[in-house]
C-alpha cells in the first residue's frame, strides 16, 4: 500500500485535485531558484516566441514574459489542474501575450517553426515516449531554434524520488544528450550544479515539415 506522502508526491507527476494544487503552489515556489539558474543560461531577445512544457503552476512562464517583453509565451500542460492554475498566476497576460492549453507534450498544437525557444523544467522524467516528445519539440521550434530541459535530478542510480513518485524516469545528462543528438538537435551545452542539477540547451537542426501544420 501507498504511503500517504507517495500519495501526494504522485501529484507532482499530474497534478489533481485539491492536493494538486497545494503541490502546483509548491513547486511554483521550491523551484524558482533552479528555474532562474536555467533561465540564466539563455541569451533572451525580447520578441521571441517561447513555448514551456510542463508548465505546472505557471511561475516559470511568468518569469520567462519578464524575459521576453514584446514576445508571446505559450504553456502547455498534460494535468487539467496545471493549466488553471497556471492560467491563474499569468491572469494580467492571459490572451494577450500569454497564452496556456491542455496537451501532451507528445502531440503539440502548434505549427511547425513557430518556437525559438522551448523550455522543460522537471517535466521530461514524465515523457513517456521521449524521442516521440523530442521530435514534436523539434517541429515547433524554428531552425537553430533553442530547447532549454532543467531537471532537478540526473542520477538514475539514485532512485529517493523515482520510487516515491510512480512513472518517473531519471535521465542522465549522458541518455539526454544522446536523445537529443537521435532526435534532431546538435550544439547541446550541459551545465550542473554540484548536486544533481542539470540544464541542458540543444539547438534544433533542421525544421521538420512532414507534420501539418495545426495553428
Ligand atoms: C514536477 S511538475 C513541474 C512543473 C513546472 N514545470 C515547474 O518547474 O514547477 C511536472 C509537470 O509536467 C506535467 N507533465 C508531465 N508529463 C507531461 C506530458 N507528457 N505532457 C505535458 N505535460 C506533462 C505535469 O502535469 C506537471 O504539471
Amino acid at each position: 500500500m501507498k504511503s500517504i506522502s507517495s500519495k501526494i508526491l504522485q501529484n507532482a507527476r499530474k497534478p489533481k485535485g485539491f492536493v494538486g494544487r497545494l503541490m502546483l503552489k509548491g513547486m511554483n515556489i521550491g523551484h524558482a531558484s533552479l528555474s532562474n539558474w536555467a533561465l540564466s543560461l539563455i541569451n533572451w531577445q525580447p520578441q521571441w516566441q517561447v513555448l514551456d512544457i510542463g508548465c505546472g503552476g505557471g511561475a516559470n512562464i511568468a518569469e520567462i514574459l519578464k524575459r521576453s517583453p514584446r514576445g508571446e509565451v505559450y504553456g502547455i500542460d498534460f494535468s487539467a489542474e496545471s493549466v488553471a492554475y497556471a492560467q491563474k498566476t499569468n491572469k494580467k497576460t492571459l490572451g494577450k501575450r500569454c497564452f496556456i492549453e491542455q496537451g501532451n507534450v507528445e502531440s503539440l498544437p502548434y505549427n511547425n517553426n513557430k518556437f525559438d525557444l522551448v523550455t522543460a523544467f522537471e517535466t521530461v522524467y514524465f515523457w513517456k515516449d521521449m524521442s516521440k516528445a523530442l521530435q514534436e519539440v523539434r517541429r515547433v521550434l524554428k531552425t537553430n531554434g533553442l530547447f532549454l530541459i532543467c531537471c532537478e535530478v540526473s542520477n538514475p542510480a539514485n532512485t529517493k524520488w523515482s520510487d516515491l513518485i510512480e512513472e518517473m524516469v531519471i535521465h542522465s545528462e549522458n541518455e539526454l544528450q544522446t536523445l537529443l543528438e537521435q532526435n534532431g538537435f546538435s550544439n547541446i551545452s550541459v551545465y550542473k550544479q554540484p548536486t544533481e542539477k542539470i540544464s541542458i540547451v540543444a539547438q534544433a537542426i533542421n525544421s521538420n515539415t512532414k507534420k501539418e501544420n495545426k495553428k
